[in-house]
């Protein structure tokens, strides 16, 4: 059983740990078969991926393999599982809610409306993630509070009420520069995208680089308005 109500005690326990800490502890309380990275091979998940493997070889990574991510994104992965010898668990949308959506609204249907692109991130994103969720009790994320307006009161640990178990922000409070000079310090493969000004990544038909100054997710659903950014992974 989970139980929500220890979210207190967890967070008061976690006053001050660094971000291994963090990952230690939620090996620790909810075992390693019960807790899991999601990784969209963003920076972040990248240090995520190294620490967590660092401190548990057998620790659990997955991603939601959308079947329209850049080919960089692949390269990254591939570059990854080399580096340290494991296997992502990859997570795909049901083929036939992707035939009947495609069929009625054609691939490009995301830039029709919000409401079709919101519906191509649940088929793809969303539904995938929900059912892998239900067998955990702990997700971790590489979501940071300085990413958006939508994510500033992110906290390191939280009840995911729409998911039904904790959900783990190690990297909550770090900045850009913490996470660059980590990758670099331990010579973590990234996404070569960055090298050309993309500062969140996600499928290749609604990711574009940002220009100087931009919000960091600027690049993301670029069409649509700030508040709309999000693809429903994380509905606050
Ligand atoms: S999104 O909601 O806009 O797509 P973002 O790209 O900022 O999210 O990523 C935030 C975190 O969500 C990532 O650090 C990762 O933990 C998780 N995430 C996002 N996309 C995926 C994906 N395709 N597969 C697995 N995890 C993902
Ligand atoms: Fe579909 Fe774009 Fe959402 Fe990817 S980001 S699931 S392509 S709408």
């Amino acid at each position: 059983m989970i139980k929500k109500e220890k979210i207190k005690q967890y967070l008061a326990e976690l006053n001050d740990a660094s971000v291994e800490d963090c990952l230690k502890f939620a090996v620790n309380i909810f075992g390693i078969e019960y807790f899991a990275l999601a990784s969209s091979f963003s920076i972040e998940d990248q240090v995520l991926t190294r620490m967590l493997l660092t401190i548990d070889p057998k620790a659990k990574i997955f991603t939601l393999d959308t079947g329209r991510l850049p080919q960089e994104t692949y390269n990254t992965m591939d570059l990854t599982m080399k580096k340290y010898s494991f296997n992502y668990e990859f997570l795909f949308p049901e083929s036939l809610a992707i035939e009947d959506m495609e069929s009625k609204f054609g691939p490009n249907l995301f830039y029709q409306s919000i409401k079709n692109r919101k519906m191509c991130c649940n088929i793809r994103k969303v539904l995938p993630l929900q059912k892998k969720l239900s067998s955990l009790k702990c997700w971790v994320c590489g979501l940071r509070k300085e990413q958006s307006s939508t994510r500033t009161d992110v906290n390191i640990l939280e009840w995911d009420e729409n998911n039904g178990l904790f959900k783990m922000n190690p990297l909550a409070n770090w900045n850009e520069q913490n996470v660059w000079d980590y990758l670099k310090e331990h010579n973590i493969p990234y996404n070569k995208l960055y090298d050309s000004n993309y500062k969140s990544i996600g499928c290749d038909p609604c990711t574009r680089a940002i220009q100087l100054g931009e919000d960091v997710r600027a690049g993301r659903w670029w069409w649509e308005a700030p508040e709309q950014k999000e693809c429903g992974l994380h509905r606050r």
